[in-house]
């Protein structure tokens, strides 16, 4: 979770690095730091956001032409300045900034202390400083190249790697194994770094490095090994995204600007893949495997946080539209529980960031256990998207705020088109009910584009009033149950209100007991085949006094009458509801975590991507 960056080249290091760090923040900020060499080996660290490394460096007139740098989320050892990255050898001739975790470091770094070793910080990151300066000064005849393979056979864990040795001043030594890292190949300079938003204004050439894998990298080179010393030819890619993809575009937050992008994002996500003229629909990234997904006798869907949400909507989808059977699971658990998983299954994993290490860790469980592993990604050239055996991206462009919106709801419509392809290819949906599905289908991006227009500043006043409830409730029943999950985790994440989802009929069994007129109540009634049923729902709140916010189709007068507050959207298929009734609840989420004063694109001890089990 933590950002790395690294540069070679003519410009100015310390701007280029700072720059880098700032667009991976989102990826964990509690601290940040930069090494460069410089005729020495200079470090500028410390607690606190990339502004005070900025603040830090302008004051120290830090400078040279290669450095590399880090922005962290604390692992091992608080937040402070001792624990940020870089970390230095013993003798100050060796810096490293890490991404990922070391599982053994305990032992390694008894044995360096036994060995003589002294250390400044509580990380398991600076022993890889240390435990590479000892191999390199110990063992006659190693090379520096040499020592940090040595050393890395030793580590038991994750790493993304930027090294320096002041003894070769003009090479940055790079590792990957768990965490991802790119590199970006420029004319005489060269540009490292976690993801592409470091690197996407200065070159669109990116080699994206595969665990087990190192790189010696100058200004106008860069070699690829093994960790075994095996020579690599890499693939060089043209990155897909732009600088303005990335920056706010007018928007006082990344959050605001996603959420406002929904309707193109999702008319993204569809573009080249529904066919309305023929009512068909054409995922090409599963075309090879359709067959097996038709024959499958189970799906397994196994994703983290929001993406778990949407594989919870995809459960519905896929057993009514396909029939075909679907078991949700967190990966977390899925990975750690011997899964009964193999060949004839399909594992669909979601992912926005396509780096979580607990997505990660399931899918390569299941593919070791011969299931067929697909991906739902939104991040092209990301671990698990190059690792599944296919899958679909979301093309929602690049996500910056660290909850998720826009990532949500193109997920949701790939699982809307793959349920339908599939209950297609199994003589499930005729030609008319495709026609209609795909009719509405193509109707939603204007349908979310009304929501935004119209229900933004009712969002806006509403949230005035619930700035400061203690705890919120959401209840929704059937495609709106993962819905209410959604908006709870929104809340919670961005404005750190206690909320929690639960299926409607569910509050009967406990929850109700919460219900005053302190508890704000959100409601999303606005599926069809339930309403009636939503509706004895609210009737108990209101018995017991709850403020009732309902967010419901334009003419459910019923609900309209009962609530103290509502939202109305456009009416739309049930299976397709997930796709508007979310929006008006990422909004308040947002609009009450403003209200709050809390850092909604980098609420605390989050970050983007969970790249740490
Ligand atoms: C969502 O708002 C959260 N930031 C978080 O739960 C996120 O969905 C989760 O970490 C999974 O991330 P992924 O989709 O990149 O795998």
């Amino acid at each position: 979770m933590c950002g790395i960056v690294g540069y070679v080249g003519d410009r100015d290091a310390t701007e280029v690095l700072i720059k880098g760090l700032k667009r991976l923040e989102y990826r964990g900020y509690d601290s940040a730091g930069i090494a460069l060499i410089d005729g020495k080996l200079i470090v500028q660290k410390g607690k606190g956001k990339v502004i005070n490394l900025e603040k830090g460096s302008k004051k120290n007139n830090l400078s040279g032409k290669l450095g590399i740098g880090h922005t962290r989320w604390a692992t091992h050892g608080e937040p402070n300045d001792v624990n940020s990255h870089p970390h230095l050898s013993e003798t100050g001739k060796i810096a490293v900034v890490h991404n990922g975790i070391i599982e053994n470091y305990n032992t390694l770094k008894k044995q360096l202390i036994e060995r003589g070793r002294t250390f400044q910080s509580q990380t398991d990151t600076e022993i890889i400083a240390q435990l590479i300066e000892e191999i390199y000064t110990k063992s006659k005849g190693v090379t520096f190249e040499q020592a940090i393979r040595l050393a890395l056979k030793q580590i038991v864990g994750t790493y993304g790697l930027a090294i320096l040795n002041i003894e070769t001043p003009d090479k940055i030594y790079i590792a990957r194994k768990g965490s991802p890292l790119l590199l970006g190949v420029g004319e005489n300079e060269m540009f490292i770094a976690s993801d592409a938003s470091p690197i996407v204004e200065y070159t669109n050439k990116v080699v994206y490095l595969d665990d087990g894998e190192m790189a010696i990298v100058t200004r106008s080179n860069y070699e690829v090994k093994t960790i075994d010393d095996s020579p690599l030819t890499k693939e060089v890619h043209e990155l897909a995204i732009s600088l303005d993809a990335i920056e706010k575009a007018g928007y006082p937050h990344f959050m605001l600007k996603e959420i406002f992008e929904q309707p193109r994002s999702i008319a993204d996500c569809m573009r080249g893949r529904i066919d309305v003229e023929n009512s068909s629909i054409l995922l090409g990234g599963i075309e090879d495997v359709i067959d097996d997904l038709v024959n499958a006798k189970r799906i397994v869907i196994a994703a983290c946080g929001t993406s778990w949400h949407s594989a919870l909507v995809g459960e519905y989808l896929f057993e009514q539209l396909a029939k075909t059977p679907v078991e949700v699971e967190y990966a977390s658990e899925f990975r750690y529980r011997d899964p009964l998983i193999g060949k004839g299954d399909v594992l669909l994993v979601i992912s926005q960031s396509g780096e979580t290490a607990d997505t990660l860790a399931a899918l390569r469980e299941a593919q070791e256990k011969g299931a067929l592993v697909l991906g739902i990604c939104n991040v092209v050239g990301s671990t698990i998207s190059r690792e599944t055996d296919a899958g679909v991206f979301t093309h929602a462009g690049p996500e910056i705020g660290v909850a998720s919106t826009k990532a949500f709801t193109a997920q949701v419509v790939v699982l809307i088109m793959m349920a339908l392809e599939l209950g297609q290819r199994k003589g499930l949906i005729s030609s008319d009910e495709m026609k209609r599905y795909i009719a509405e289908l193509s109707r939603i991006p204007a349908k979310v584009e009304h929501i935004l227009e119209h229900s933004d500043d009712t969002i806006k006043k509403m949230a005035s009033l619930f700035t400061y409830a203690p705890n919120f409730l959401y209840l929704g029943r059937s495609y709106s149950f993962p819905v209410a999950l959604e908006g709870a985790l929104k809340l919670k994440e961005i404005s750190y209100i206690h909320a929690e989802g639960y299926p409607a009929a569910e509050m009967k069994h406990g929850p109700i007991a919460l219900i005053d007129e302190m508890m704000p109540v959100v409601v999303i009634a606005a599926t069809d085949h339930t309403n009636d049923k939503m509706v004895s729902n609210i009737e108990e709140v209101k018995a017991r006094k709850g403020r009732l916010i309902a967010i419901i189709n334009d003419e459910n007068t019923e609900v309209k009458d009962l609530a103290d507050f509502c939202v109305s959207i456009p009416n739309t298929i049930d299976c397709f509801s997930p796709l508007l009734t979310v929006i008006p609840l990422q909004l308040l989420s947002y609009y009450i975590a403003v209200n709050r004063g809390c850092n909604v694109d980098q609420p605390r001890n989050l970050a983007k991507s969970v790249t740490v089990e």
